[in-house]
């Protein structure tokens, strides 16, 4: 660590998001975690067990902890305005999750907040953070490739069969796709194509009654630079677009092409409980297995340039060029979304300004509701609070 020293980090909320970051916040020399707040006891149990830290059952709790620098907001998007003010407040550093929040109004709060109280704001993890899109973007400023033209992105997985809380499956509530996977999506191809949208038309499915919210979309984005994206994306659990990684998961993990069965459960509360259960501390909880990685991805992207095609994969960047194909490999990660806390420490002990910063988030949430309302009104959306790369 070269001197530098840890960053005391206090968590909100130990659920799914939270477990899916354990491996990287456990392990990173940067990072002490040393208090947590959650409502369920069994969690807190188990992080006090854990880590040996103190735990709290509310946040406002937790950010009057003297020990906390900083707070990673893992609660539900309902939650994410109103815990960052409260960190805020107390003067903490805030890395919130995807998305910032539910609309731009509380987004805006939270940025405001955030300014007053002059603390970072950090949004993610997001899949912009992973390595290959950040060397597929440091490629393209090497100005090689010429400038950017078209981004393609697809991602096919079984999210919307995966166990839920009931405001999962409510649109209105935060829920579907376009809140909880377009985030990822939008933000790498705002990432790769320079982050100012200007207009949005889109169209979104919703196919399984049982299941009522957003399963699957297709967008188009048109950027102020005249370069468009095309986006899909299907939860459906049939096609498994992880076959076009290699068969490398979202997490950077081998997998095998096995048929994904969907639970089936007898109502919303037995779903919900189920979910709790393998949650951290919950009687079904597992650790994530400790196995080598590849990097991170959120399903296959093309970039063309003028002069080249770009792939970012879990190893690294493929360039297609006159009629070549060539790998810019990348070393295996050495711990998962380390790149979330390059970017938090940077923030919070060297003071270097975040790029997914409110004002990024913000953007990039503004995309997801442009994508539903195109898709409600059958019209193009034209794009109001975009930012571009620093
Ligand atoms: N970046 C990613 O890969 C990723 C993955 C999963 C979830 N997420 C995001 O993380 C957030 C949480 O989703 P999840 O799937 O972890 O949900 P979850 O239901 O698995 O976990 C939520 C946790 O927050 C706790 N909680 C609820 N209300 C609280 C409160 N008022 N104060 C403190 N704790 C509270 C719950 O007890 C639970 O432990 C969402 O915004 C989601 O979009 C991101």
């Amino acid at each position: 660590m070269n001197g530098d020293r840890k960053l005391r980090l206090g968590v909100a909320g130990l659920g799914r998001a939270f477990t899916v970051m354990l491996p990287t916040l456990a392990r990173d020399p940067r990072v002490a975690l040393v208090a947590a707040a959650d409502p369920r006891a069994e969690a807190r149990e188990r992080f006090a067990a854990d880590f040996g830290a103190k735990t709290y059952a509310t946040v406002a709790e937790l950010c009057a902890d003297p020990a906390v620098e900083a707070v990673y907001v893992a609660t539900p998007h309902q939650h994410h305005a109103a815990h960052t003010r409260l960190a805020a407040q107390a003067g903490k550093h805030v890395l919130v999750e995807k998305p910032i929040a539910l609309t731009l109004d509380d987004a805006r709060a939270m940025i405001a907040a955030a300014r007053a109280a002059g603390i970072h704001l950090i949004v993610g993890h997001s899949h912009s953070f992973d390595a290959p899109i950040l060397r597929t973007r440091a490629l393209i400023d090497g100005g090689d490739f010429g400038a950017v033209r078209m981004i393609a992105a697809l991602n096919y997985t079984d999210y919307l069969y995966r166990p839920r809380r009931p405001e999962e499956l409510d649109t209105a509530q935060g829920g579907g796709a376009l809140f909880n996977q377009a985030p990822h999506q939008v933000d790498v191809v705002r990432l790769l194509g320079g982050g100012r949208v200007k207009s949005v038309r889109a169209a979104t499915g919703a196919w399984d009654a049982s299941r009522p919210t957003e399963g699957a979309y297709a967008a188009l984005l048109t950027f102020e630079t005249g370069a468009f994206a095309s986006l899909a994306y299907g939860g459906y659990g049939n096609f498994d677009s992880d076959e076009l990684q290699g068969w490398i998961g979202e997490m950077g993990q081998p997998k095998a092409p096995a048929a994904r069965a969907a639970q089936t459960f007898a109502g919303a509360g037995e779903e919900a409980a189920f979910k709790n259960a393998r949650n951290y501390g919950g009687a079904n909880y597992r650790p994530p297995a400790e196995q080598a990685l590849q990097h991170q991805h959120f399903g296959p992207v093309i970039v063309s340039c003028d002069k080249a095609d770009l792939r970012p994969l879990p190893n690294g960047v493929m360039i297609y060029q006159h009629g070549t194909a060539r790998l810019e490999q990348l070393a295996p990660p050495a711990l998962p979304r380390a790149e979330v806390v390059d970017e938090l420490y940077a923030a919070v002990v060297h003071g270097r300004p975040p790029l997914h910063d409110g004002a990024w988030a913000m953007a990039t949430l503004e995309v997801c509701l442009a994508m539903l309302r195109s898709a409600r009104e059958g019209a193009d959306v034209t794009l109001h609070h975009q930012v571009g790369l620093p």
